[in-house]
C-alpha cells in the first residue's frame, strides 16, 4: 500500500502535499515524489521518506496551485530515484501515482515495448502511464477519456492520480482496490488515500468505490465508472481525529492490521494462484524451482513469528511436496558451522527483511554454495537483496511490533511454493491441485468470518486478563500456531504464555495444570481430532480452563470446553491461516484490558537490526 495526496485550488499545491504525504507515511515510506503543474509539468522524487523529499525542494520548491503526490510501499521494483513515483511516459507530459499492483504489466510492457515504447524504471506503474499515453496519442480523445480506456485494460488493483500540463485545471483520481477518496472545501479539492491529509481542511468528503474515477476541476468534480456512467456520490462529514484516521479508525494499528488480513491475503495471492488456470505462477522463484525441488536439503531459517511460519512451512512440504524441510532458527544455524553446500538451498522468512541473525543465516549459507531464496514483506530490504530469488508478501507496512498479518502472508507464500512443488514433483495430480486451490482461494472470506464474530472473544479475553500463566496446544499444522499464540500473547500483554505439541503436555507440563491455568487448545485439523478430544480430556480431569479454536461441528470439543471459538473449516494444510486469527484477537484484547502500549510493547523493537 502507499500514501496518495492530490489538491486543487487556491494553496501552493507543494504544501498541501508534502504536509499530507507525512500524514500517510505509515502507509509507506520507500520514497516519495511530488508533481505541480506551473504552465508545465514540474516533478521532484527521492528514495526514503517524505523529509528526504522536502529537503530535495527546499531550494526548488515546486510552483503552482494543482499537483499529486506519493509515499510509495514498493511491490515491484527497488526503493530508489528512479522508482519512486511519480512516474511519466514518453513525452513526459503528464505524471501519474499509483497505489496497488498492475498485475498483468508485463503483457501490457511487452505489447508498448512492440510500439517503441522504452521504459525507464522497473514498476509496474510505470507500464500504465505508458498505456494512457499510447492510448491518448494514437487517437484524437480527451485526455480523461484514454485514462479511462487504459484502466478498462489493467488487471489487478490501482488507486490513481494524474496531472496533465495540457489540462491545468484537471485532476484525475481512479481506484479499484486501494482507497481513494475526495475532499470538499468549497473551490478547492482534494485526493487522498485516507482522510489524514484532508481533515485539517475539511471533513466533506467523497469514497470512491472500485472501477470509479473523479474528474476534478478547480471548482468542481464529476464522478463517473470507469465504463463512462456517471454518478452521484453522497458527500460524507468525517468525524475521526487525525490519530484515528491513521489507524483507519482502529484503536491500534496491530488491530487495523488483524483486521487487513483478508485484503492482505488475497494481495499475497493476487496474479500467483491462477485459479481458471489450476496453477501457481511465482514469478521470483521461477528461476531456482528445480534448484527447490531437487535440493539436497531445504533448510528454513528465520526468527520470532517468521520461524513460526517456516515450522508450518515445513509440514506443508512434507505433505504437498514429499519434500523434507529443516527448520532451523537462524541465531542457531548461523553459529552452528552450518553443514550445508552447493545440493542444498536455504530459504529465509523475514517481515522486516533487516533481521540480523537472518541475514547473517543467509549470509553463511551462501559461503558454503548453497542457493538462498528469501520471503520478505519489505521490498528492496537487505535480505530481499542478498537473496538469489525469492517471493514478497505483498502485506503492506506492518506497523504494530507484534507481526499479524505478515505471518499469514508468510503461510501463504510458504502454501503456495508448496503446492507449486508437489504439482511438479507429481505428488499432487491435477484433480487434488484444483482442490487445494479452491481452499485456498476461500480463505480470505473464511477470515474474514472469523473477525465478523469474535463476541466470545472478547468475553473471554475479559475473564482471563490477569491469569499469570497461559499454554496453548496444537498438533501438526497447528502445534507452529500454539506457539505463534503463546508468543502474541507474552509480547503485548507481558503474561507468560507457552505453547506445546498436545501430545507433549503429558510429559511435563501437565504438572501446571489446574484451575487456575487457562489451556488455548487448537482442534481444527481433521487428522488429529480424535487425540486433541483426550489431550483435552487430560486438562479437564486437572480442572484446567478449556479454550477452544475449533469448527462448529466438532460436538465432543464445544461439549467440553468451557469456551468454545468456532471457525470455518478448511483443509488441514491451510487450517493455520483461520486458527491464528482468534489467538491475534485474544492476545490483542487482553493486552488492551491489561492497559498495555499493544504497538509498542516494552524491550521490544519491530526489527531486531542487534545480535
Ligand atoms: C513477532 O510478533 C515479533 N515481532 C518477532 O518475533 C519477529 O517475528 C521477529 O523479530 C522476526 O522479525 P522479521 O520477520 O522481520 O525477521
Ligand atoms: N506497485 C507500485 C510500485 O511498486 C505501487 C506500490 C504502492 O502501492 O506503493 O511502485
Amino acid at each position: 500500500m502507499c500514501g496518495i495526496v492530490g489538491y486543487i485550488g487556491d494553496q501552493k499545491a507543494s504544501d498541501v502535499i508534502i504536509k499530507g504525504l507525512k500524514r500517510l507515511e505509515y502507509r509507506g515510506y520507500d520514497s516519495a515524489g511530488i508533481a505541480t503543474l506551473n504552465g508545465k509539468l514540474l516533478i521532484k522524487k527521492s528514495v526514503g521518506k517524505v523529509a528526504a523529499l522536502e529537503e530535495n525542494l527546499t531550494n526548488s520548491a515546486l510552483d503552482g496551485n494543482a499537483g499529486i503526490g506519493h509515499t510509495r510501499w514498493a511491490t515491484h521494483g527497488e526503493p530508489n530515484d528512479v522508482n519512486a513515483h511519480p512516474h511519466t511516459a514518453q513525452h513526459k507530459k503528464f505524471a501519474l501515482v499509483h497505489n496497488g499492483i498492475i498485475e498483468n504489466y508485463d503483457v501490457l510492457k511487452k505489447q508498448l515495448e512492440q510500439k517503441g515504447h522504452s521504459f525507464a524504471t522497473q514498476t509496474d506503474t510505470e507500464v500504465l502511464a505508458h498505456l494512457i499515453e499510447e492510448i491518448h496519442e494514437s487517437e484524437t480523445m480527451d485526455f480523461e477519456k484514454a485514462v479511462q480506456l487504459a484502466l478498462n485494460q489493467v488487471q489487478g488493483t490501482f488507486g490513481i492520480a494524474v496531472v496533465h500540463q495540457d489540462y491545468p485545471d484537471m485532476l484525475i483520481a481512479a481506484r479499484r482496490g486501494s482507497p481513494l477518496l475526495i475532499g470538499i472545501n468549497g473551490s478547492e479539492h482534494f485526493i487522498a488515500s485516507d482522510a489524514s491529509p484532508i481533515i485539517e481542511f475539511t471533513n466533506k468528503v467523497v469514497y470512491l468505490d472500485d472501477d470509479e474515477m473523479a474528474i476534478i476541476r478547480n471548482d468542481s468534480y464529476e464522478v463517473k465508472t470507469i465504463k463512462d456512467v456517471p454518478l452521484t456520490k453522497s458527500v460524507h462529514e468525517l468525524a475521526m481525529s487525525l490519530e484515528q484516521i491513521e489507524k483507519g479508525g482502529y484503536e491500534h494499528f496491530m488491530l487495523k492490521e488483524i483486521y487487513e488480513q483478508p485484503q492482505t491475503i488475497a494481495d499475497c495471492m493476487r496474479g500467483r494462484l491462477m485459479v481458471d488456470e489450476n496453477r501457481i505462477q511465482l514469478g521470483g522463484i521461477e528461476a531456482v524451482v528445480d534448484k527447490i525441488t531437487n535440493a539436497n536439503r531445504l533448510i528454513i531459517a528465520a526468527c520470532g513469528t517468521s520461524w513460526h511460519a517456516a515450522l508450518v512451512g515445513e509440514y506443508m512440504f512434507e505433505y504437498l511436496a514429499k519434500k523434507r524441510v529443516e527448520v532451523e532458527y537462524a541465531s542457531e544455524f548461523r553459529y552452528q558451522d552450518p553443514l550445508v553446500d552447493e545440493n542444498d538451498v536455504l530459504l529465509v522468512i523475514s517481515q522486516s527483511g533487516e533481521t540480523a541473525d537472518t541475514l547473517a543465516a543467509l549470509r553463511e549459507a551462501k559461503k558454503r554454495g548453497a542457493t538462498v531464496i528469501g520471503i520478505c514483506n519489505v521490498v528492496g530490504s537487505t535480505i530481499a537483496r542478498e537473496t538469489d530469488a525469492g517471493v514478497y508478501t505483498h502485506a503492506g507496512p506492518e506497523i504494530g511490533v507484534a507481526s499479524t498479518k505478515a505471518f499469514t502472508a508468510q503461510v501463504v507464500v510458504l502454501a503456495m511454493m508448496a503446492l507449486q512443488i508437489g504439482l511438479r514433483k507429481g505428488t499432487i495430480d491435477e484433480e487434488q491441485m484444483r482442490e487445494l486451490i479452491r481452499h485456498l482461494d476461500e480463505v480470505p472470506e473464511k477470515v474474514d468470518q472469523i473477525l465478523n464474530n469474535q463476541d466470545n472473544i472478547k468475553e473471554l479475553s475479559k475473564l482471563f486478563t490477569y491469569a499469570p500463566n497461559f499454554l496453548y496446544l496444537g498438533r501438526s499444522y497447528n502445534f507452529p500456531v500454539a506457539l505463534e499464540g503463546a508468543l502474541k500473547l507474552k509480547e503485548i500483554s507481558y503474561i507468560h504464555a507457552e505453547g506445546y505439541p498436545a501430545a507433549e503436555m503429558k510429559h511435563g507440563p501437565i504438572a501446571l495444570i489446574d484451575q487456575h491455568m487457562p489451556v488455548v487448545v487448537i482442534a481444527a485439523t481433521d487428522h488429529t481430532n480424535e487425540k486433541m478430544v483426550s489431550n483435552i480430556e487430560e486438562v479437564r480431569a486437572r480442572k484446567g480452563r478449556i479454550i477452544s479454536i475449533t469448527n462448529s461441528n466438532n460436538g465432543d470439543v464445544n461439549r467440553l470446553s468451557e469456551f468454545s471459538i468456532t471457525i470455518p473449516h478448511t483443509h488441514d494444510c491451510f487450517s493455520p491461516l483461520l486458527t491464528v486469527i482468534p489467538l491475534q484477537l485474544i492476545a490483542y484484547y487482553i493486552a488492551v484490558n491489561r492497559q498495555c502500549d499493544v504497538d509498542k510493547p516494552r524491550n521490544l523493537a519491530k526489527s531486531v537490526t542487534v545480535e
